[in-house]
């Protein structure tokens, strides 16, 4: 069996949460697309290249891992690679809303493709991409939250 998992998101920019969830992903599915969505209607803070290039030293060196941007449905994406599995994050009871309405409606459009919501580990449960770029817009530490080639990112940004 090939199980095809796709970990959507906006990553902007990836954090460490991000990273625990992509090596939860492996538990479910034997290849991993990391798929940066283009279309998402924010102002972003690293254009979706360089997001796919973090993602891409991030996940340097878990096998069966890649990473890919995408355009339009995620359920049309999911289709044409062969995904049988959405994974998302739920780190409080507040995601969680707005990801059963996501859930069903990618079922509506791709009944084949099941979401599956994975708990990221404990003490990662509080980041999220928004926090990362204020604490470190303001010049706060991150550097417990992301990566170090994201912590360079974010410093070469802010200019800090
Ligand atoms: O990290 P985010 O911003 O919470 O990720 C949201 C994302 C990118 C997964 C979602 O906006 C998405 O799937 N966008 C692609 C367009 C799409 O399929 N929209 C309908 C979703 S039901």
């Amino acid at each position: 069996m090939n199980r095809i998992a796709i970990y959507p998101g906006s990553f902007d920019p990836p954090t460490r949460g991000h990273e625990d969830l992509i090596r939860r992903c492996l538990a479910l599915a034997d290849r991993v697309i990391v798929a940066v969505a283009e279309n998402v209607a924010k102002e972003p803070l690293f254009t979706v290249p360089e997001r796919v290039a973090l993602l891409e030293t991030i996940v340097d060196e878990m096998p069966f891992v890649t990473i890919e941007s995408f355009r339009g449905l995620l359920a049309d994406f999911a289709r044409e690679r062969n995904a049988s599995v959405v994974v998302r994050g739920l780190r409080a009871a507040g995601d969680f809303e707005y990801e059963l309405q996501m859930a069903l409606m990618n079922r509506q459009l791709n009944p084949a493709l099941e979401t599956v919501f994975l708990a990221p580990a404990n003490h990662l449960t509080y980041v999220s991409s928004t926090l990362v770029r204020e604490v470190a817009m303001f010049g706060g530490d991150v550097s417990q939250l992301v990566h170090p080639a994201v912590g360079e990112a974010l410093a070469d940004r802010f200019g800090s």
